[in-house]
């Protein structure tokens, strides 16, 4: 089996849903407190193990690249003022660890994944969504490496949401249950509601063997007209292991305002720094209405 090394981050999205604040700014920069989104999902990889980070990316995207590059003034500058760069550590991924792809058309997840297919070649691969935002001690992904390692094959993270909910998101037909894995019968792509066979959505988190590339070479158009991953991995089901780990950490679809308000909130209260202050004045907020 081989080990997982890559990671693919499709970050060419338009993010219509965030304008105007989006008009000028990736969505993946808006940050949680004080780190860009895909700062997240990239430090879930590092934590996964993962080596080279991938980027899927489009016109008025280069925010992204300059985030995990070395900002050479701003770290002089800093140097020279006796401010420490530990901060910043995490954003300069290291020399060959990183590739920018661009993808030239919105046409939709699959597709965009399978711009990187040269890249990834013939191994096995993770996929980040960075707009959803997953919490827990191990991060999503760690735990699906080490789900992955006794299993391997296709595992995608699986999530519980309310029935009312299922129409928006990649849908897990269940098999047999061990723990935290549940077999994949089968997936659809923002099922109609009353259609879905469960709730358990895919949170943005798979591991994928390269056999997917091939399937998305020829995958047609799917849910909203646009080339779905989810159809793609469907077709793996059967031809190899496929499996979901449920995560048990928080999720925060930050795709979404609330979500996105509801991640910031909850992430400053755990912050030792601002979080008793930004806890007083929650308190006192909600008192007022
Ligand atoms: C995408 C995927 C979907 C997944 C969702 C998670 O949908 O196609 O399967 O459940 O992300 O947020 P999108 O949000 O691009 O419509």
């Amino acid at each position: 089996m081989k080990p997982l090394r890559k990671a693919v981050f499709p970050v060419g999205g338009l993010g219509t849903r965030f304008l105007p604040a989006t008009k000028a700014m990736p969505k993946e920069m808006l940050p949680i407190v004080d780190r860009p989104l895909i700062q997240y999902a990239v430090d879930e990889a590092i934590e996964a193990g993962i080596e080279q980070m991938i980027f899927v990316t489009g016109r008025g995207k280069s925010a992204i690249e300059d985030h995990f590059d070395i900002a050479y003034e701003l770290e002089s500058t800093m140097r020279a003022r006796g401010k420490s760069l530990d901060i910043l550590d995490q954003t300069r991924l290291k020399p060959g660890a990183v590739a920018y792809v661009r993808q030239q058309e919105p046409m939709g997840l699959g597709h965009a994944v399978w711009c990187a297919r040269d890249i990834i070649g013939d191994e096995p691969f993770a996929i980040f969504l960075a707009d959803e935002l997953m919490i827990g001690q191990p991060g999503c992904m760690k735990a699906m490496v080490e789900a992955y390692n006794r299993t391997g094959g296709n595992i995608v993270c699986g999530y519980e949401v309310p029935a009312s909910e299922t129409d928006r998101y990649g849908i897990i037909s269940p098999g047999a249950v061990d723990g935290a894995l549940v077999e994949v019968l089968g997936l659809v792509e923002k099922p109609p509601l009353g259609t879905a066979k469960s709730n358990l959505m895919i949170p943005g988190r798979y591991i994928l063997q390269p056999e997917v590339m091939r399937v998305l070479e020829t995958q047609e158009k799917g849910a909203g007209g646009e080339i779905q991953l989810t159809d793609a991995m469907a077709q793996l089901i059967g031809r190899q292991p496929f499996h979901a780990y449920r995560f048990a950490g928080r999720r925060f679809d930050c795709g979404d305002k609330a979500g996105y308000i509801q991640a910031n909130l909850a992430l400053a209260l755990v912050r030792e720094d601002i979080g008793p202050q930004v806890r007083d004045f929650a308190v006192k907020l909600l008192a007022e209405r």
